[in-house]
């Protein structure tokens, strides 16, 4: 999507004293990157193992909101660190990402993902094994299982896809 607002949005953006800060000092742009990548492995192996428990392959002796409460932090922990690592590389060349469709697509995927993750934990501070108390409980833990995974992977697609498109 591309819009005359977008477009005078980037134009200036680009030439703030931040952008031009971002182009032209060679060091942040790599150190940014790497510490989106970093945060990128903290959300999605946490992402895995909740979602290995849900399918019950990992942590059986564990109850879900004890096995969970290890992970889910690391994601709310690292999602703003995703935020700012992101927003600052936006801000260096905006119109790379802000008017890219995919880019407009990973942003969704990232609010659909949180959405999903809020539905997860919510129920689980009612009930902590809150998933798994019927059959009809456990096959609706399994969709939301493959569901949240192929959300959260095709953010990571999407994320490197950018650089593409
Ligand atoms: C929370 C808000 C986020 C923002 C604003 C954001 C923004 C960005 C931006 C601007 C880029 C650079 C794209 C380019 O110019 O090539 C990027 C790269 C990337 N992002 Fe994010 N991102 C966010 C969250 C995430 C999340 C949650 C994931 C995955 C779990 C993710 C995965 C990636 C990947 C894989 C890349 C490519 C890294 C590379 O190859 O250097 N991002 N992101």
């Amino acid at each position: 999507m591309r819009t005359k607002a977008l477009d005078q949005l980037c134009a200036w953006l680009e030439h703030t004293p931040m952008s031009q800060t971002i182009q032209t000092v060679d060091w942040i742009v790599p150190a940014v990157q790497t510490i989106h990548i970093l945060a990128i492995a903290a959300v999605m192996a946490s992402v895995l193992m909740i979602n290995l428990r849900l399918v019950g392959l990992v942590g059986r002796d564990q109850q879900l909101n004890a096995f969970s409460g290890r992970f889910l932090p690391v994601i709310w922990w690292a999602l703003p660190v995703l935020l700012v690592t992101g927003v600052i590389m936006i801000v260096g060349e905006p119109v790379r990402s802000l008017e890219n469709p995919v880019f407009q697509l990973k942003m969704a995927l990232v609010l659909s993902a949180i959405a999903i993750t809020l539905g997860y934990q919510a129920p689980l501070k009612k009930n902590p094994v809150f998933w798994h108390v019927s059959g009809a409980h456990r096959i609706a833990a399994v969709v939301l299982a493959l569901v949240s995974f192929m959300v959260w992977v095709s953010i990571v697609l999407a994320g490197r896809w950018i650089a593409y498109f």
